[in-house]
């Protein structure tokens, strides 16, 4: 996978591109990653990259002229997905960080100040993503977010033990909780169920896991999520556990 970001900032990327899983994908030949500056696309004397909004309002918007320069520049003849980071985009998610991972280019575009010129997207923007409701003052860290998780879906980046596989959101639902050694610590035991290793109990303790922490923190999954009969009737019981601690509670 070839990664381009178009940024006022490719300084940015250092510290997170050469780290951790990002290094290790490059270091693997698994990703291409190149930070373009957007200023190389302005041609006057003081590299202006910007300009106050037709109509008033403040703020200051990015030229079309200056962003199209620059975009041409890295893709050339290519026609890769070029997204724009904006807080008006489609929300980033698991399916959709797997949908961009089935190309082997993109090209993400940060943008600062008020904004772009709505023109950009009758030009050349062909996507745009958003990372979640709130407002960040640049789209280098949303850029980042995006190629993480992106690169998970890469084969061969991650182990070949499914661990992507059970991840929060894989199927729809929150991953359950993980233990290691020490068994005990500080009066807190790993539960019983997973010292014991009978795989069937395993796997029937961590699914209801994983019912209980995404009916408890993001029950709106459940309505999306692809639940089993079994799935429902553990539902209705963690439902009935729930009723049973109010009522304790109350007395
Ligand atoms: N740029 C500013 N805010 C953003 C957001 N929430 N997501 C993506 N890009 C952004």
């Amino acid at each position: 996978m070839r990664i381009d970001v178009l940024t006022l900032f490719p300084e940015m990327f250092d510290g997170p591109m050469n780290s951790s899983m990002m290094w290790k994908a490059r270091d693997r030949g698994l990703l291409t990653f190149e930070a373009h500056d957007i200023r190389h696309g302005s041609i006057d004397r003081h590299r202006t990259v910007d300009d106050t909004p037709y109509g008033g309002g403040g703020g200051m918007v990015l030229r079309v002229d200056v962003l199209d320069r620059a975009v041409r520049a890295v893709i050339g003849d290519d026609t890769p997905p070029v997204i724009y980071l904006s807080p008006q985009g489609r929300l980033l998610s698991h399916d959709v960080a797997r949908e961009l991972a089935q190309h082997d280019r993109l090209v993400l575009l940060c943008g600062h100040y008020e904004g772009i010129d709505e023109r950009a997207h009758d030009l050349f923007i062909t996507d745009e993503i958003s990372i979640g409701d709130y407002v960040l003052t640049g789209g280098e860290l949303a850029a980042m977010v995006v190629i993480d998780a992106v690169m998970r879906h890469v084969p061969g980046l991650l182990g070949a033990d499914g661990a992507h596989e059970r991840d929060s959101h894989a199927d729809g639902l929150l991953e359950g909780p993980q233990y290691t050694r020490p068994a005990e610590y500080k009066g807190l035991s790993v539960p019983t169920v997973l010292q014991q290793g009978n795989h069937a109990e395993v796997a029937a303790w961590r699914r209801r896991q994983q019912l209980r922490r995404t009916w408890d923190s993001r029950p709106d999954l459940l309505y999306k999520a692809q639940l089993s009969e079994s799935d429902r009737y553990n539902l209705g019981t963690l439902a009935d556990e729930d009723a049973r601690a109010i009522r304790t509670s109350r007395t």
